[in-house]
């Protein structure tokens, strides 16, 4: 598993404080989310992924490691976030230990659970499965894109009134596939829901109570 530990994600408006920090292995990969490289754009993030790079200015870093990275452009969340990855590296792996997206949760990585499910361009993804150099040019909303402001979105409203998870682990994933199922049919019977969410697993058996928020986020999203 790649799960390294969570921060949040750095400001456009505080590059230089992004590049500060001890250098740290605890991360998969010799990663650190320090190692993301932050520079400003016109509305836009530049970040660079070496913990090699970490010390260095971005320019300069690309330079050193020009071989082993690609640069992508990922409009997330309505935000546009220039990168320079590797070409290997999942969306899930880009989402958390470089943006600090931590709303997409890491599951199985190996597109059976549907906890790491993301939309994209409006369509339920696994994150774990898709490359992050296929996401480039595509509209990709994660939970964190759910919210207005400090508010929850409907479908996370619809959840906490339900009582739609007990551990809450899959909970996340469930919601991005509701969200996607309403984006495509914002009136579905019971069993297009149970259809729409065949594709998220839940351990603690909550598929009933999910059912129900679904039925219910489709009610809030109508009025
Ligand atoms: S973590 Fe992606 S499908 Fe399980
Ligand atoms: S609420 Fe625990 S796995 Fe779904």
């Amino acid at each position: 598993m790649r799960q390294g530990k969570e921060s949040s994600m750095k400001r456009e408006n505080d590059p230089e404080k992004d590049n500060q920090g001890k250098e740290s292995n605890d991360s998969p990969r010799g990663l650190t989310r320090r190692g993301f490289l932050t520079t400003m754009g016109a509305g836009a993030v530049t970040i660079a992924v070496s913990s090699k790079l970490a010390a260095q200015p971005a320019a300069e870093a690309e330079m050193t490691e020009r071989g082993e990275m690609t640069k992508v452009t990922l409009r997330i969340n309505g935000r546009n976030y220039r990168l320079l990855v590797e070409p290997r590296w999942s969306l899930l792996y880009v989402l958390r230990e470089g943006l600090g997206l931590t709303g997409t949760k890491v599951g199985c990585e190996r597109g059976e659970c549907g906890t790491c499910t993301v939309l994209i361009d409006d369509v339920p993804r696994y994150a774990c499965m898709t490359l992050v150099v296929e996401a480039e040019g595509a509209k990709i909303t994660t939970l964190e894109g759910l919210m207005k402001g400090e508010e929850l979105g409907p479908v996370q409203q619809a959840f906490a009134e339900h009582d739609a998870f007990q551990c809450g682990y899959c909970t996340p994933g469930q919601i991005m596939a509701v969200e996607g199922l309403l984006r495509k049919n914002p009136k579905p019977s019971p069993y297009e829901i149970r259809q729409g969410m065949s594709g998220n697993l839940c351990r603690c058996g909550a598929y009933k109570h999910i059912v129900n928020a679904a039925q219910k986020a489709a009610e809030l999203k109508r009025s």
